[in-house]
Order: C-alpha cells, then sequence, then structure tokens
C-alpha cells in the first residue's frame, strides 16, 4: 500500500514535539533535541522537492531543481554517516543502536536507486517522471519516516539518563560530531539547506556566527548554489 503524505505529515509531527522546546542545557535532553531538529529539518527539506515534482521545474530549470534534489540525498547520506561513526560508537554500549544502523542499511538501496535515476535525468539518459520519482521515493520514504521516529525514541532523556552513560561521554560525542561535521561538509552545500528548513529558528543549526532574523548566513555559502536554494522553504531574500 502506498505510503500516504498524510501519514509523513503525522510522523512529521511526532518528531516536531521532540524538536520544540527551547534549546536544552542538559545533555541528556540536548541529544534528543539535537537529532530531532536535524530529523524535522530533512524533511521539511523532501517536503521541497517531493512539492515541485509535479511542476515545471524538473524540465525548465532541471538543473537547480536536480541539483537541490540531489543535495537532498547527500544531506541525509551525511547525517546517516556521521551517526554510523560517530554517534553510535559513543552510546553502544550501553544503548543498543543495532536498529538504527539495520534501518541505515535498508535505507542504502532505494536510496541510491532514487538517486541514480535524479543522476540520470541530470545527465540526459532518462526524460523527468514525476510518476517515477514518485514511485522510487515510495522505496523509501516509510523506511525512513519509521526510522527518524524511532530513532529519536531510543535517545529517550530518561533512559539514556537511567543508561550508565555518563554525561562526558554525551559531551564528547558533540564535540566529536562538530569535528566530523566540519571534515566531510561542503559548507556551501551542506550548511545552507539546514539553515534554510530549520522553521526559522535561531537556535539551530550550530553555526560559528549569530543567526539572527535580518542574518542567517554568510554571502559565500549561499551565493555558489543559489539556484537550487530557490525551492528551499526559507531562501534568502536578496
Ligand atoms: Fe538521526
Ligand atoms: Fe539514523
Amino acid at each position: 500500500m502506498a505510503y500516504a503524505q498524510q501519514t509523513l505529515l503525522d510522523d512529521l509531527e511526532k518528531m516536531r514535539g521532540f524538536a520544540t522546546v527551547p534549546k536544552p542545557q542538559d545533555i541528556y535532553t540536548w541529544v534528543q533535541w539535537e537529532m530531532a531538529r536535524t530529523h524535522v529539518a530533512i524533511i521539511e527539506f523532501w517536503l521541497q522537492v517531493q512539492k515541485q515534482f509535479r511542476t515545471t521545474a524538473p524540465i525548465e530549470d532541471a538543473e537547480n531543481f536536480l541539483g537541490f534534489a540531489k543535495q537532498w540525498v547527500r544531506t541525509l547520506e551525511l547525517h546517516h554517516q556521521i551517526e554510523e561513526e560517530i554517534q553510535f560508537l559513543h552510546l553502544n554500549p550501553p544503548l543498543d543502536t543495532s536498529t538504527s544502523h539495520d534501518q541505515h542499511t535498508a535505507l542504502l538501496t532505494p536510496l541510491r536507486v532514487y538517486h541514480v535515476y535524479l543522476e540520470s535525468v541530470s545527465t540526459g539518459i532518462e526524460p523527468w517522471s514525476a510518476s517515477k520519482a514518485e514511485t522510487l521515493a515510495q522505496a523509501f520514504l516509510p523506511i525512513l519516516m519509521h526510522h527518524f521516529v524511532e530513532e529519536l525514541h531510543m535517545l529517550d532523556p530518561e533512559r539514556l539518563c537511567a543508561s550508565s552513560i555518563s554525561a562526558d561521554t554525551l559531551e564528547a560525542m558533540r564535540v566529536s560530531v562538530a569535528t566530523r561535521a566540519k571534515e566531510i561538509a561542503d559548507p556551501t552545500a551542506d550548511i545552507p539547506p539546514l539553515i534554510m528548513h530549520n522553521g526559522g529558528a535561531l537556535d539551530w543549526p550550530p553555526v560559528p556566527w549569530v543567526l539572527s532574523e535580518t542574518f542567517k548566513m554568510p554571502m559565500e555559502l549561499y551565493l555558489p548554489h543559489k539556484g537550487w536554494w530557490k525551492y528551499a522553504a526559507l531562501p534568502l531574500n536578496l
């Protein structure tokens, strides 16, 4: 059965439930909050991609739209890569992250198939078909949404507190995530979409400048792919 858009929106609401509080000071609460903010941003980003499937954008503005759409796949892959390389190693044990890991693995093939399709449209091998894109997305969306909700339950603050994991370990994890993200992220491609899908928040994502209503990011981060970002939820008003 097709994964209904309403189910996706319901799952997104569940994630928002963990993401709306002001930035927690307590590290045990922060871990889940940070993850929830990230998951919500990735799904907000997805909604912007999906919204264009049946418009003229994939055909008349193919380079920009497909750039935006392919960046969504990269954003998700980067998130999972950092979890696998950093977070899971800090959390496990005492937490059992194997279910999350298995879900990442289950996503690999359907995501790759979808990405290959976008690539083949980009290179002119295949024509754009909204139906095909939707069908390919249906292969990963239910797994992804289930994963994004379940992973937040895995990081329940009370559960974290009750485990033997120390605050120092969680602090070390936070530092290692930031360090690894700096090593592997392309600032011009990977940072803008988080800022433009954060619901206008000023407390996330963590960036080395002060987010304000009037200053979201340095122009040198935004301009290299500004054609992509017109499809974002909150593009800069240049
Ligand atoms: Fe996650
Ligand atoms: Fe994950």
